[in-house]
């Protein structure tokens, strides 16, 4: 395209965004231009798994529109949205007092000059640092999971003056190349080996390999920065650990003198039926990294937590660590609405209400189901079911989709299929999910069972 070309093409877009009704013709361009434009541009590989184009070979669905537990595709099909963007839309999506904020911030100033102080940053803070467990006061903002991580990495290091940490086998953290460093599944790290030095792994939940590590380092003189566990393991497949995992490496991590950080990227929020996951034991972490539900379900933002005696090192050199987007006033604006609708809605109170009714109701199709479901399980909102093998989960998300019921699969446990809806999800929805679910159990048995394969 020459630029004259590509000036007509952006206006193009420009007109379809602003445009309030497409005609079937207009809608059917798109969807060509759009398969077209992944294959040509972005990256042809998501056309071979994502559910929309394989499953819907002649009309591949395009996201255009969703509101609360609902979304649209360009054609007007709807789908029950029980997948919540992988934890991101805890108050359902384009919820009416997170999008206000956000309209009326964007329309006063939309990013940061970066040099005068801008309210909302220090406005959420204050939010975070008191809906925070213990003594956890002072935090940076972001914009994604990972880089909340990465700030907790280099915090940890800058304060303890050591770069061992511990991670948990099958544990997500992130994909940049720190976060990517504790990924505890080989698939993901192998092409970008060797990663930082310096990282163990153990099984999550088991608070003695904690210990272990903590004395081996100790003893060869290595140190441990820090151990970091997700509160429950979410990409996993939902793992809730023993009930005195977090106590027990509270009180390691203090012995040895290594920080303790709670990755609740996914947790946090009200997920798994508690402001924040550590608080199902009444731990306080040293660090704690947020992301996801953090924006609302509205924009991307991120950020990780401390306290004050930790936060001192930064203090002397705030530049020490910078982002240039990182707690953007859109990004706060949004931040400060969803603590608001969390408390005002008690989101947390409802994914603990809801969470049990539909794990309850999860368990009982596992019982119907033996043949196809070995177990269903998580906390809260968190919740997955695991099957005997892939092909199994794969049809289970497929049929499920077909009945336009949107969940997916876990990153590093692909026998696991999530369910993560709003948090705010109404009741009748629920049961029409599991209705929708069972009757997709139901085909899968008659036709598949015989074709079963156990995986290792
Ligand atoms: C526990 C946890 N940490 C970190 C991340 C990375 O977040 P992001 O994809 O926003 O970088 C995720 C993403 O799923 C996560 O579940």
């Amino acid at each position: 395209m020459n630029e004259k070309e590509v000036l007509l093409e952006s206006q193009k877009w420009l007109n379809i965004i602003s445009s309030t009704s497409l005609t079937d013709e207009q809608q059917q361009v798109i969807i060509g231009e759009t398969i077209e434009n992944f294959s040509f541009y972005f990256n042809r590989g998501y056309l071979d798994y994502r559910k929309s184009v394989i499953e819907m070979k002649d009309q591949p669905a395009l996201e255009w529109r969703g509101e609360g537990c609902w979304f649209e595709d360009i054609m007007g099909r709807r789908f029950i949205d029980c997948l919540g963007g992988y934890g991101i839309y805890s108050a359902g999506i384009r919820h009416p007092k997170i999008v206000k904020a956000v309209a009326d911030q964007l329309i006063r100033m939309p990013l940061s000059s970066q040099e005068l102080l801008d309210p909302l940053r220090g406005a959420l803070a204050k939010l975070l640092g008191e809906v925070s467990p213990g003594d956890l006061q002072y935090c940076f903002f972001i914009n994604n999971g990972t880089d909340a991580v990465e700030g907790a990495l280099k915090l940890a290091r800058i304060v303890t003056g050591r770069t061992n940490f511990i991670s948990s086998l099958r544990g997500f953290h992130g994909k940049s190349c720190g976060s990517l460093s504790l990924m505890g599944k080989w698939e993901y790290r192998e092409p970008f080996l060797p990663l930082l030095p310096g990282i163990h792994f153990v099984e999550f939940g088991d608070a003695d390999a904690v210990e272990d590590e903590l004395y081996k380092a100790d003893q060869t003189g290595k140190g441990v920065a820090a151990v970091i566990m997700e509160p429950i393991q979410g990409e996993a497949g939902a793992i809730v650990p023993p009930d005195d995992f977090w106590p027990r490496i509270r009180k390691v991590c203090d012995e040895y003198g290594a920080l303790l950080i709670a990755d609740e990227v996914q947790t946090g929020m009200g997920r798994t039926g508690k402001m924040f996951g550590v608080e199902h034991w009444n731990v306080v972490p040293d660090i704690m990294c947020l992301g996801k539900a953090l924006g609302g379900g509205v924009m991307p933002l991120s950020a990780f937590i401390s306290t004050p005696k930790i936060w001192q090192v930064l203090e002397s050199n705030p530049f020490i660590h910078t982002s240039t987007f990182g707690g953007n006033p859109l990004a706060c604006a949004a931040g400060i609405a969803a603590i608001n609708v969390t408390l005002e809605e008690d989101l947390p109170g409802q994914a603990h209400r809801k969470g049990k009714y539909l794990l309850g109701e999860l368990v009982a199709l596992q019982i119907r189901y033996d043949r196809l479901i070995r177990q269903a399980r998580g906390r809260g909102l968190l919740l997955g079911m695991e099957f005997p093998n892939t092909e199994i989960g794969y049809k289970v998300v497929s049929g499920l989709f077909k009945r336009n019921v949107v969940v997916a699969g876990t990153l590093t446990n692909s026998r696991v299929v999530r369910f993560e809806p709003a948090l705010n999800v109404p009741d009748a929805l629920l049961d029409e999910i599991l209705e929708r679910l069972e009757d997709t159990l139901k085909e899968i048995d008659r036709t598949t069972y015989n074709i079963q394969q156990e995986e290792d």
